[in-house]
C-alpha cells in the first residue's frame, strides 16, 4: 500500500495542491522520525506504510478559498501535516482498541511492538502534531485540543454504547461525528482559516468536513465488510469480531426490534451473538452480511450524508475550490460503487 491521495479532477487546482502534498509528505517524514532508530522505526511505521492523506488534501483544497499567496504557506502546510499526525496517532491507538492485525496493508504497530509501545508511539505523534499547531497561535491550539477531545470521546462512547432509551442509530451517528467528523472538520477549518478566509467561511467548510466525515465513516463500515484485505489494507470483519456494532448491524437490530427482519438477517444476528474467534466463523458472517440488503441501506445513508455535506457549501461562491469540495464529497462514498 502506497500514499495515494484521491484525484479530484480539478486541473486548475492541481498546480498548487500537488506541490502542497509533497511539502506535507516531507514535513510528515521529519515529524515521525526519531533520533533513536529503534524508536523511529515504530513512530514511522504507519506513515511509511501508506494511506490516502485525505485530511491534508482537504486542508489544501480549503486553503485555496483564501488569499492565493497563502494557499500553500508554511502555516497551511504545518496545519495539514498536523492533521495527518493526529490521524496517525488515533490509528495507533485504535488498532490497540480494536485488536486489529493489519493497517495500511502492513501488520499493525501493536502486533509488532505490543500494546505499550503502540500506545506511547501514538502519544508521541499526537505531541508532535501539537507542536506544529502551537506555531499557529492560541486559537488553533484550542481548536485542535477540542478536536482531539471529541475524537477521544467518540471512541469512548463507542465502547460504552448508548444509554437506556437512546436511539442506537442516532447515538452511533453522533459517535461517528465525534470520532471521525471532528478531525475531518478541523482539517477543512484550518485550511480556510490559515489562508485568510476569516471565520465565517472557515465555519462553513468545517460543517462540510463534519458531515463528509460521517459519510466517510459510514462508507468505511461498509468497506470493512465488502473489500478484500488487499484493497483496504485492513482485516475484513475486524469490528464484528470485537463486538463493535457498526451501522449495518445496528440497522439489522432496528429491523429486528420492529419485527421486520427477514430470516437471513436473523441468522446474521444469531451468528454475531456466537463465537467469532475462528477465521471461518468470521468469514461466514461477513459473507452473509455482504449478501444482505441492509448493506444497500447503509450505503444509501452514506450518500445522504455526502449530499448533506454538499448542501453545507451552498453559501460558498462558485469556483474551483467549491467544485473540488463537491468532488471530494462524492469520492468519499464513490468508494462503495
Ligand atoms: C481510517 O481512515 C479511519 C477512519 C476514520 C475510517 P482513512 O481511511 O483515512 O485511513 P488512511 O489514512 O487512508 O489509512
Ligand atoms: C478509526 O475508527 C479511528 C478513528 C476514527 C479515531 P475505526 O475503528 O472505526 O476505523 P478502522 O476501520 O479501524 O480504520
Ligand atoms: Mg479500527
Ligand atoms: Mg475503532
Amino acid at each position: 500500500m502506497t500514499v495515494t491521495p484521491p484525484d479530484l479532477h480539478v486541473p486548475a487546482l492541481e498546480a498548487v495542491i500537488t506541490p502542497g502534498l509533497e511539502a506535507v509528505e516531507t514535513k510528515l517524514r521529519e515529524s515521525v522520525s526519531d533520533s533513536r532508530d529503534l524508536i523511529g522505526e515504530l513512530t514511522e511505521h504507519l506513515a511509511q506504510a501508506g494511506g490516502k492523506r485525505i485530511r491534508p488534501l482537504l486542508t489544501l483544497v480549503c486553503a485555496q478559498i483564501g488569499q492565493p499567496s497563502e494557499a500553500s504557506s508554511s502555516a497551511v502546510i504545518d496545519a495539514a501535516t498536523a492533521m495527518e499526525l493526529t490521524h496517525l496517532a488515533s490509528l495507533y491507538h485504535d488498532d490497540v482498541m480494536d485488536s486489529a492485525p493489519t493497517r495500511r496493508g502492513v501488520a499493525s504497530a501493536q502486533r509488532i511492538w505490543g500494546n505499550n509501545r503502540a500506545i506511547l508511539a501514538g502519544d508521541v505523534l499526537f505531541a508532535r502534531a501539537s507542536r506544529l499547531i502551537a506555531g499557529l497561535g492560541p486559537e488553533s491550539v484550542a481548536h485542535h485540543a477540542e478536536t482531539f477531545e471529541r475524537l477521544c470521546l467518540g471512541q469512548l462512547n463507542e465502547t460504552f454504547g448508548p444509554e437506556e432509551g437512546d436511539d442506537a442509530v442516532d447515538f452511533y451517528l453522533k459517535v461517528l461525528a465525534d470520532k471521525t467528523g471532528s478531525l475531518v472538520s478541523a482539517a477543512a477549518y484550518f485550511g480556510a482559516f490559515h489562508s485568510g478566509t476569516g471565520t465565517g467561511i472557515a465555519d462553513i467548510v468545517a460543517e462540510f468536513g463534519e458531515r463528509v466525515g460521517v459519510a466517510f465513516q459510514i462508507a468505511d463500515d461498509v468497506l470493512d465488510l465488502v473489500s478484500s484485505g488487499e484493497t483496504s489494507g485492513k482485516t475484513p470483519g475486524t469490528d464484528l469480531r470485537e463486538g463493535v456494532d457498526t451501522l449495518p448491524v445496528l440497522l439489522l437490530k432496528r429491523r429486528a426490534a420492529t419485527g421486520t427482519l427477514d430470516e437471513a438477517g436473523q441468522q446474521i444476528l444469531a451468528e454475531l451473538r456466537g463465537d467469532l474467534s475462528s477465521d471461518r466463523a468470521l468469514s461466514d458472517v461477513v459473507a452473509r452480511l455482504r449478501a444482505h440488503d441492509v448493506l444497500d441501506e447503509t450505503s444509501a445513508l452514506a450518500e445522504e450524508w455526502s449530499d448533506r455535506a454538499i448542501t453545507a457549501l451552498d453559501p460558498l461562491p462558485e469556483g474551483d475550490p467549491k467544485t473540488a469540495l463537491v468532488a471530494f464529497a462524492h469520492l468519499m462514498v464513490d468508494r462503495l460503487a
